[in-house]
């Protein structure tokens, strides 16, 4: 295993560990974070509410949107962000991509040159059932910029418990790309569970393809995962 790797002992020790990277990587001049959705980093932006950290000189860009809801619709990334952390803890500018946009691909244009604007020095990261990071699932070119993504049956299957029924979950997302990802300078990837477990070995140990999207991550040189114990089971 060539990334570095911390298993916290729980949930929250977990987020006190990954918590503690990122205001680490704030003290040292951080001036933008990429964020992510989903359950992985909810104790991190815990930590953060509880802080005294301060981001309003700072910028933030999201991984991913679902195509179709609107900012405030509740499953959308857009609401989950505000309701976690923007509504705590404002940035100065916080970008997340427009699910309603009319022109997909000028919406995916317009997201590509954000992040050359402001190049992400850290970005958080969690990880699918499959290995996909963001939605780039596994296949996604590993020089992929932000796409619209079909989502695969898995992932609509695993994302359908944060919905009343797994037909209201969208079938696309715009998505930053594995190639954009890998432009932030420092990468804290964070996996709970022993669902998790099979993704975190392929990741750490299996070869670096295509078939696991955040096996790329062995490319770049300064990644940190923080696991508990049962998404380390396997390793
Ligand atoms: C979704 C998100 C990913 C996230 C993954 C895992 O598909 N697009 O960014 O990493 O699911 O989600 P969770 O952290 O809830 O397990």
């Amino acid at each position: 295993i060539i990334m570095k790797v911390i298993v916290a002992e729980n949930a929250s020790e977990l987020g006190k560990q990954a918590f503690k990277l990122l205001a680490e990587a704030v003290a040292g001049g951080a001036k933008t974070l990429g964020l992510a959705t989903g359950s992985s980093p909810v104790e991190l932006y815990q930590e953060i509410v509880a802080s005294d950290l301060d981001f309003t000189d700072m910028t933030s860009i999201n991984l991913d949107e679902y195509v179709g809801l609107a900012p405030d619709n509740v499953q959308s990334y857009h609401y989950f962000m505000q309701e976690h952390l923007f509504k705590f803890k404002p940035f100065k500018a916080s970008y997340v991509p427009d699910g309603l946009a009319k022109d997909v691909q000028a919406e995916c244009d317009r997201y590509n040159q954000l992040i050359k604007d402001n190049p992400i020095d850290l970005q958080v990261l969690g990880i699918g059932q499959n290995g996909h990071i963001a939605f780039n699932e596994p296949g996604t070119p590993f020089d992929s910029v932000t796409h619209e993504v079909d989502l695969t049956e898995s992932t609509i299957q695993a994302n359908s418990r944060f919905f009343d029924s797994i037909d209201e979950v969208p079938k696309s997302a715009i998505c930053m790309g594995i190639s954009n990802i890998m432009t932030a300078k420092e990468i804290l990837l964070i996996a709970k569970g022993k669902n998790k477990a099979k993704a975190v070995k392929d990741m750490l140990e299996g070869p670096i393809t295509e078939a696991v999207p955040a096996s790329v991550l062995q490319k770049h040189p300064h990644v940190t995962v923080v696991l508990d114990q049962d998404a380390a089971s396997l390793l």
